[in-house]
């Protein structure tokens, strides 16, 4: 993929772009290998890539500059290698069209509003963050991410004009929402979100409808969550009767969990954030399931307090992975199955060195994120033990 910010080394988030796709991927594949073969030698199917461009979801761009001329996208580091000035990128590839033309129309609100650009040295300005996530559908979720409530009167009196600027070139945005990060530091948003347009975000993944809040996690490639899901889907579904109850750790919107529900098998999913498991749920009631329930609790305290496992566990955690607790439960739970999904292969090898009884017996990697070192792999893990075979071993 050709970049021009890359090439004048405005932008250097993309790490590997001077190597073609098909080596990046070669060479994350040889970095897995070398972390998962020595635990057990899985299969290891084909790895899934997607587009090399234009397939990032979520576009989060630091605001810099003026009122009268802000921009969209990093800021660059001085000599010191502290942050500053602003670095445009409102046209970085990995965006579709779609969201290069709201990153437009955004960069004219930013005037039109009058939100003060942040300024980083100084901890002046208002408007430090715009996020743009786009839905399969074509319609967007953005949110503003502001210092204070300063500029909120003026962010909704001039909001009905930019939705309308929006649908005039084509663009919906479902969902609008102020986020407040008062804090002076390097964290992309607070805790307290204000909402103004909408309430949901729908992501239509595999005909399943996902109800994305502003603060939930979706996958940021969602044709490659796409193929995540169903393979997860097609390894659980040859399982049969060895998965007849499936627990989904760290479920977030429900993705693994909606995907695995099926007639005569029961799913929990389990997520800390209360409005992932709203959306979760909603999702569960309008497709009608039976079977599926939602809950909103830490995932390794939930799962030590069950008076059983499930036949097979899914975990999908942060990159800081599972974690000794819940490593050490499924290490002596009567589990069968686990499949763990990872977007970190280290912390998915620290966590199987603290459970030696399970064995990756299939993995793949998915090229979630092209251009960087990053990847994530799905691995399914089956408890060793005499005679344990697969369901196609015969
Ligand atoms: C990598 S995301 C996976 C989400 C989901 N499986 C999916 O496919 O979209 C990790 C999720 O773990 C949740 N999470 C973080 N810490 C948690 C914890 N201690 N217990 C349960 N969920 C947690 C996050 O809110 C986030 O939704």
């Amino acid at each position: 993929m050709q970049c021009h910010h890359f090439d004048a080394h405005r932008c250097r988030s993309c790490s590997l772009l001077a190597l073609p796709h098909a080596e990046q991927v070669d060479g994350k594949l040889a970095h897995v290998r070398a972390l998962l073969d020595p635990v057990g030698r899985p299969e290891w199917l084909p790895p899934v890539v997607g587009a090399e461009r234009a397939f990032r979801n979520k576009a989060k761009m630091v605001v810099a500059g003026t009122v009268e001329a802000p921009t969209l996208g990093i800021l660059a580091r001085d000599d010191r290698g502290v942050g500053g000035r602003g670095v445009d990128l409102r046209d970085c590839p990995l965006y579709s069209d779609r969201v290069h033309a709201a990153l437009e129309l955004l960069a004219g609100f930013v005037t039109t509003a009058r939100l003060t650009p942040y300024d980083v040295p100084t901890r002046r300005g208002e408007l430090k963050h715009l996020l743009v996530t786009e839905a399969p559908s074509g319609a967007l979720m953005v949110r503003f991410v502001l210092r204070s409530t300063e500029s909120l009167p003026r962010l909704r009196k001039h909001l009905p004009a930019l939705l309308e600027a929006m649908a005039d070139v084509g663009l919906r945005a479902e969902l609008v929402s102020a986020n407040l990060q008062p804090d002076h530091k390097a964290v992309l948003e607070g805790d307290d979100e204000v909402v103004l347009h909408g309430e949901t975000l729908t992501m239509t993944v595999n005909g399943i409808d996902l109800h994305l809040r502003t603060r939930s996690f979706f996958q940021t490639n969602t044709e490659v969550a796409a193929q995540l899901y169903r393979q997860a889907r097609s390894w659980v579904d040859e399982l049969a009767a060895d998965a007849r109850e499936v627990w989904d750790l760290y479920c977030g919107v429900g993705g693994f969990a909606l995907h695995l529900a099926a007639p005569g098998r029961r799913v929990v999913g389990v997520e800390v954030s209360p409005e992932a498991i709203l959306s979760a749920r909603a999702s569960a009631d309008e497709r009608g399931v039976d079977g599926v329930e939602f809950l909103t609790e830490d995932a390794a305290a939930w799962a030590v307090r069950q008076d059983h496992a499930a036949d097979l566990v899914v975990v999908n955690p942060p990159r800081r992975g599972i974690g000794t607790a819940l490593a050490d439960w499924l290490e002596h739970s009567s589990a069968s199955w686990v499949l763990y999904s990872s977007c970190n292969a280290e912390t998915l090898a620290r966590d199987l060195a603290s459970m030696p009884s399970w064995r990756p017996v299939r993995a793949q990697l998915l090229d979630m994120f092209p251009h960087t070192p990053h990847y994530e792999v799905l691995v399914l893990l089956r408890r060793e033990g005499p005679g344990d075979k697969m369901p196609t071993d015969g």
